[in-house]
């Protein structure tokens, strides 16, 4: 028997790290190809001083701390350098490659992201030789040029933004002047705005992808629809294969991927998420399939000894990239082969129907139990104002219940 040990790295969530913890138990030892036995304990890692020598007792963590918080960030560096730790994600994949460095790759691959310019700091770093640095190179520059040549609308975002901060939509000289003004020490990109159609968000952990249409303007819970088939069937493969694409080719196995759907034309815009939301009140209807994903994906890497890699080769994508006469769909299937081999679809297919056959139903019936409905009214009372407690408890119980249904329907009652 091997006993694994998954550690999780947390900010303020509570929903999340039970429902993982609850489904573990509720689905107990798994046994691999040979007969193997397999358990897996959990334990929410906590911040302590640490020795560059020692040994961590973690086979796997799952991060939603280190984007902010520096010290696990460095512990996880140190984890997955000497240890061999298997991380999602792992910040030797994400350090440096904010949304600017997944434009670059995007743009390098053939995808539509619409027209991005990177300009100047508005105020520099408080650096004292920035002085000379600033005489010397940092020329004036015309932004409303700059502004004129990518056309109006536009956004102005941080080169490594997330979760808004710092975001807006700028229709003529005078906001851009405001925007860059108020931007500070913030460095900023321009971005030609598109009149999307649908917004199609998708979160993928490791193999698997949901692609969920999204509502950017609406309140937080009700940002995901509960929405089949809004997109082609076309334009929702290439949202999935991009999303794959570039998870892949940065390694990232927990990821959220923002597209904007216009005429059939699918456009990238967000494809650098160190640490997805996957909270209760946001996914709702969504949140056991995400579950059920972290567990699935968390368990085929540690069953199978699938190695972490740190490591990228960006040759093999852009030997595709650049075999000329491809067309941008021969591409995209050619990028999505690539995408595929590197998540082991086939193994993660095979590993799941043989030694997580049971899990479908270990979550189905834990989502329509006690144990989960108590988790779904702590979470409100966390989240929410008490006047509010009554309406998002019975909103929630809803689309929980909807999902318990269309799972029924899936996978036969
Ligand atoms: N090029 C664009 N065209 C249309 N809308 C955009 C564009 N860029 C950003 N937005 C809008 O602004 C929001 C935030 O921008 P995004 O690039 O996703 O930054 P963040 O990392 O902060 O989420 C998007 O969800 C979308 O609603
Ligand atoms: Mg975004």
């Amino acid at each position: 028997m091997t006993t694994h040990l998954i550690g999780m790295l947390l900010g303020t969530e509570e929903d999340w790290p039970r429902a993982f913890e609850e489904i573990l138990r509720g689905l107990g030892p798994v046994t691999d190809d040979s007969g193997g036995k397999h358990v897996f304990e959990t334990e929410r890692i906590t911040i302590e001083p640490f020795s560059l020598r020692d040994r961590p007792r973690h086979d796997l963590v799952i991060d939603r701390l280190a984007y902010w918080y520096y010290h696990p960030r460095e512990w996880l560096k140190k984890v997955a350098l000497m240890d061999g730790v298997y991380l999602l994600n792992s910040p030797f994949t994400f350090q440096s490659m904010e949304k600017h460095a997944a434009y670059c790759a995007m743009i390098r691959l053939g995808l539509k992201v619409p027209e991005t310019v990177l300009v100047p700091y508005k105020n520099p770093l408080d650096n004292a030789r920035y002085a000379y640095t600033a005489a010397r190179y940092n020329q004036p520059f015309d932004l409303d040029a700059v502004a004129r040549r990518i056309g109006y609308p536009l956004f102005m975002k941080p080169y490594d933004g997330g979760a808004w901060r710092g975001v807006s939509r700028i229709r003529n000289e005078a906001e851009l002047h405001a925007a860059y003004d108020a931007s500070g020490e913030m460095l900023m990109h321009l971005q030609k705005a598109v009149d999307y159609d649908v917004f199609a968000r998708s979160l993928s952990i490791g193999a698997e992808t949901m692609v969920m249409r999204f509502q950017p303007d609406q309140p937080m819970h009700h940002r995901y629809a509960v929405s089949h088939e809004f997109l082609s069937p076309e334009a929702g493969s290439e949202v999935v294969t991009i999303g794959k694409l570039v998870n892949a080719f940065f390694r990232w196995e927990f990821n959220s991927c923002e597209t904007l759907v216009k005429a059939g034309e699918v456009y990238p815009i967000d494809y650098a998420n160190a640490c997805p939301d996957v909270a209760l009140t946001s996914l709702h209807y969504y949140f056991p399939w995400a579950m059920k994903a972290l567990v699935k994906w968390s368990l085929f890497a540690l069953v199978t000894g699938r190695r972490p890699r740190l490591d990228v080769s960006t040759e093999q994508y852009f030997e595709i990239a650049d075999t000329p006469g491809l067309s941008y769909g021969e591409k995209l299937a050619a990028y999505r082969s690539l995408a595929d081999s590197y998540f082991e679809v086939g193994r993660y297919q095979e590993f799941c129907d043989r030694s997580l056959n049971h899990l479908d139903e270990v979550v189905h019936d834990w989502a329509i139990g006690p144990a989960f409905d108590s988790l779904l009214v702590d979470t409100v009372r966390a989240v929410y104002p008490v006047h509010e407690h009554d309406r998002f408890v019975a909103h929630l119980r809803g689309l929980i219940a909807l999902w318990a249904r269309d799972e029924e329907g899936r996978h036969g009652a």
